[in-house]
């Protein structure tokens, strides 16, 4: 047994990636499936699909890599975060469709809660802001909507999972129900501290505690796949939140180390050590990770549009076919205009939390066309993750590398990535493995097997691709900051 198979369970897809010996990916299968917007802002996933493509895609890839499941010493999973389902113990079925991260309906209950005074009590004891964002309205929500639901869930009928948990119950063919540390720090229930569900956090959202799933480390025993899926039980021996998974995978093990993941979103993970650091500038405070009983907490800085601006640009203005298509025309405009797009077209996430906010285009001139259009939605991108690193720099006074470790789509586009550099004032290092975060859930499963190196042998194999280092004049970074600040405070005064 001498492979691994890591379930990366996605926004947009479903994706399973099986790992060889040396870690090296052996083969990829990748499945998207449909989103439902059945109001404004909202935006749910049916579980079912969620499964099924998880279960097609792991077939899939042991199957292209003409592996047997014998090869196979353990799974790993990574996931979307945060994404809410509740489900009967007894047959399995939701009772909802998933509410998914991105949705934003439980926004007037955040208002409530934050008019209340609860915020400052659910920043000390979750580390999150009261912001749909997190999974405890949405449970919360599920339970007021869905007729007799909070009366079957104090009867302990029903179970609450974020993606992870559904995935190993069905896995295991209904025999376990469970969640790692750092699935759990994301559901506004969880005391980040302690290591364990708040009493007082459940007592708020009125959620019945029987409906939670045991909290484990994030290399643990999880079960074993029913023996029918894949022809022989395999341990489930890793999960870890998409963002997380790809902190490990960056192998950002010691404090002041960063990584910043360009999906459909952005989010950077601070490692700040053994002690949680409160923010003072609405960063969120989470788990990295969680071995042997001992916590690794970061600083975590959640933006909602970064390659998702792309998709708009393809998608929404039908400006291109193809997202390789920004990067030439970005690289064709003219650089006499400074036009800026502020993406808030879901709101802004940090440091500025504004649910309220829409997007908007500063600077225009007669001349401005889809070039401008193309670069000035890349610079969001670097100017939105300036945003958090100022946050970053202003809450951790530890000792750090002040280069940050890239992956996700968009890191594959060099202009764009030495923009970054050139608007941050610093280094930013592209690895050679990008599957960073099917390879972090892949190394906790496996490491845990015994098949994968320690951490420190773990990091020691994390190898560089491209480095890129700032070229921008320090007095034209400064301006230009100053005019993308200038930017979103007048988006937000709209
Ligand atoms: O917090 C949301 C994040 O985990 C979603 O990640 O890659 O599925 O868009 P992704």
């Amino acid at each position: 047994m001498t492979h691994v198979l890591a379930i990366d369970q996605g926004t947009t897809s479903s994706r399973a990636i099986l790992f060889g010996p040396d870690l090296g990916v052996v083969s990829v299968a990748q499945e998207e499936f449909p989103q439902h917007y059945p109001a404004s802002g909202w935006v749910e996933h049916d579980p079912s699909d969620l499964w099924s493509t998880t279960a097609a895609t792991a077939r899939a890839a042991i199957e292209k890599a003409g592996a047997r499941a014998a090869d196979i010493a353990a799974i790993g999973i990574t996931n979307q975060r945060e994404t809410t389902l509740v489900w009967d113990r007894a047959t399995g079925r939701p009772i909802h469709r998933a509410i998914v991260w991105q949705d934003r309906r439980t926004a007037p209950a955040c208002h409530d809660l934050r008019a209340a005074g609860q915020e400052a009590r659910v920043t000390e004891t979750t580390g999150l802001l009261l912001d749909p964002y997190f999974s405890g309205t949405k449970l919360k929500w599920i339970l007021d909507h869905v007729e007799g639901a909070r009366a079957r869930a104090e009867r302990g009928e029903l179970a609450f999972g974020t993606v992870d948990s559904w995935l190993v119950w069905n896995l295991t063919g209904g025999k376990v129900h469970v969640t790692d540390a750092t699935n759990a720090a994301r559901t506004m229930l969880y005391d980040i501290r302690r290591g364990r569900w708040s009493e007082e956090m459940c007592a708020m959202l009125e959620v019945p505690m029987a409906l939670l799933p045991e909290v484990r480390d994030c290399a643990a025993e999880f079960g074993v796949t029913r023996a029918d899926l894949f022809g022989r039980e395999i341990p489930i021996l890793g999960i870890a939140g998409d963002q997380q998974a790809a902190t490990i995978g960056q192998a950002c093990f010691a404090p002041g180390m960063m990584k910043s993941t360009y999906g459909t979103g952005c989010f950077a993970l601070l490692n700040t050590g053994g002690d949680p650091v409160a923010s003072k500038n609405r960063l969120l405070t989470t788990i990295a990770y969680q071995m042997e009983g001992k916590v690794t907490y970061a600083l975590e800085g959640s933006i909602f549009v970064a390659g998702a601006v792309v998709q708009w640009l393809r998608d929404g203005l039908r400006m291109i076919r193809s997202a390789t298509e920004t990067q030439p025309l970005a690289e064709a405009a003219d650089p006499g205009q400074d036009v800026v797009l502020v993406p808030a077209f879901t709101g802004l996430g940090a440091p500025y939390w504004n649910a309220e906010c829409r997007g908007a285009i500063f600077g225009l001139t007669r001349n401005s066309g889809p070039e401008e259009l193309a670069r000035a939605a890349l610079e969001s991108v670097g100017f939105q993750t300036r945003d958090l690193l100022e946050a970053m720099r202003a809450d951790w006074a530890g000792p750090g590398d002040t280069a940050l470790r890239v992956d996700g789509g968009m890191s594959a586009s060099d202009w764009t990535m030495q923009f970054l550099s050139d608007i941050l004032g610093a280094r930013v290092d592209r690895p050679r493995v990008v599957e960073t975060t099917a390879m972090g859930a892949a190394w906790l499963a496996g490491q845990r097997a015994g098949i994968y190196p320690g951490m420190e042998e773990f990091a020691l194999g994390w190898a560089l691709e491209r480095s890129f280092a700032p070229m921008m004049d320090p007095d034209a970074r400064a301006a230009r900051y100053a005019r993308w600040q200038r930017a979103v405070a007048a988006a937000q005064a709209f």
